[in-house]
């Protein structure tokens, strides 16, 4: 099959291998995976973190070192280990070979080597959604994956397991078209909340019909949290995303988010996550800290969030996909190098094979 590996190198073409006849994975005996051929992954910028930081002389990554994160691809084998969902009468999960399913792999698999940059994964069942109906492959990967997973799980943590209510909410969300930001605007719409969204003018058409009310142009203005402060007649909000980790948007927002507001920054490194994480939360309001509920959130990939993802788009509440472009297999570094210049609207795809169904 083919398939790419990878080794730390400061660019992905210097950093990705393409293998034009990998051995396909094979399912051992009692697993408890699907093997899947994969149609179509997604990128984020994790991605990168891997391609960058991980060297492939750790074993296990020495072995198999497969980088990607998201896929869409169809179900070739079943596991014996996996639990037949069509003898269970409540589950409504019934895989049967040439299933179409999407969703994302976490850190683990990719720090071991099992990433789906490759024509054939095994992918434990656990972590698969259905495709939605009418969604290509790159669609579903893009929004069952990492992104719409890490949108939909900021989103659960404001509301609360099995609410749809932000009726009412006023939410800002600062990275509204890139992956994470293109979903987070539908959910939050298509719960009631009113969304200021924060993007480049060239975004703004695109947030607005996914449906943004207002929109802040960033660019337009020297420093992002004196545009919010300084709008005239404007409610504060009630929940600040922020999915590109500017700390004084947190550190001015006393002056634009509610006292019992929520702050949720999904952003880790070092200089935009854990330093401020930690200056945030530790550093007392009477020697200066800010005023205001904040929280670092890290998406651990689930299959419960890919179905519920999912489930948001059956419902209608995710209308679509934002695709920025797409790459056949053998131009995946080129799609790694759209990535990495960070201005994607929505998600970049790699087409692996094409769709048979
Ligand atoms: N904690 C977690 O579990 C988790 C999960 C997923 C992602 N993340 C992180 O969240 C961030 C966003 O992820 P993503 O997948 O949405 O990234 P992405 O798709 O690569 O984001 C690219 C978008 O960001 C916009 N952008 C760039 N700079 C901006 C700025 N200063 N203000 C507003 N928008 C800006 C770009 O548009 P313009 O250039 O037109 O502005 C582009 O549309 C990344 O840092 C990622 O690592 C964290």
């Amino acid at each position: 099959m083919k398939a790419y590996t990878y080794g730390p190198a400061p660019t992905p073409s210097q950093a990705l291998t393409f293998h034009a006849a990998a051995p396909r994975p094979v399912l051992p005996p009692g697993s408890s995976c699907l093997l899947l051929r994969i149609t179509h992954v997604t990128l984020n910028p994790a991605d990168l973190v891997c391609l960058r930081l991980l060297p492939s002389w750790i074993p296990p990554l020495r072995s198999n070192p497969v980088p990607g994160m998201d896929f869409a691809g169809e179900v070739v084998e079943i596991g014996e280990g996996v639990t037949n969902p069509d003898a269970d009468a409540d589950s409504d999960r019934g895989l049967n070979v040439g299933d179409r399913v999407c969703g994302a792999v976490g850190l683990k698999e990719v720090f071991t080597g099992k990433g789906t940059l490759a024509e054939f994964v095994t992918i434990e069942s656990t972590l698969v959604a259905t495709v939605p109906t009418n969604w290509g492959g790159g669609e579903a990967a893009g929004v069952m994956g990492i992104a719409g997973q890490t949108a939909w799980a900021m989103v659960r943590r404001v509301v609360g397991e099995g609410s749809h209510d932000m009726t009412g909410m006023r939410v800002l969300v600062n990275g509204a078209s890139g992956g994470v930001g293109t979903v987070l605007v539908q959910i939050c719409k298509g719960f009631g909340a009113d969304v200021v969204a924060v993007c480049s003018g060239a975004g703004e058409q695109l947030v607005k019909e996914l449906g943004a009310d207002e929109v802040i142009d960033y660019q337009a203005h020297a420093a992002l949290e004196d545009a919010i402060a300084e709008r005239p007649g404007q409610h504060p909000f009630d929940v600040i995303f922020d999915c590109v980790g500017v700390q004084a948007l947190y550190e001015r927002s006393p002056q634009y988010l509610k006292p019992h507001g929520q702050f949720i920054n999904i952003v880790g490194g070092w200089s935009q996550g854990v330093v401020p994480f930690v200056r945030n939360k530790m550093r007392p309001r009477l020697l200066g800290g800010t005023p205001r509920s904040y929280s670092l959130f890290l998406l651990s990939a689930s299959g419960d969030y890919a179905r519920e993802v999912a489930a948001l788009v059956e419902q209608g509440i995710v209308k679509r996909a934002v695709i920025d472009c797409e790459f056949p297999l053998e131009q995946a570094a080129e799609a790694f190098e759209k990535l990495a210049a960070g201005r994607a609207k929505g998600k970049v795809v790699i087409r692996v094979q094409s769709c048979s169904l």
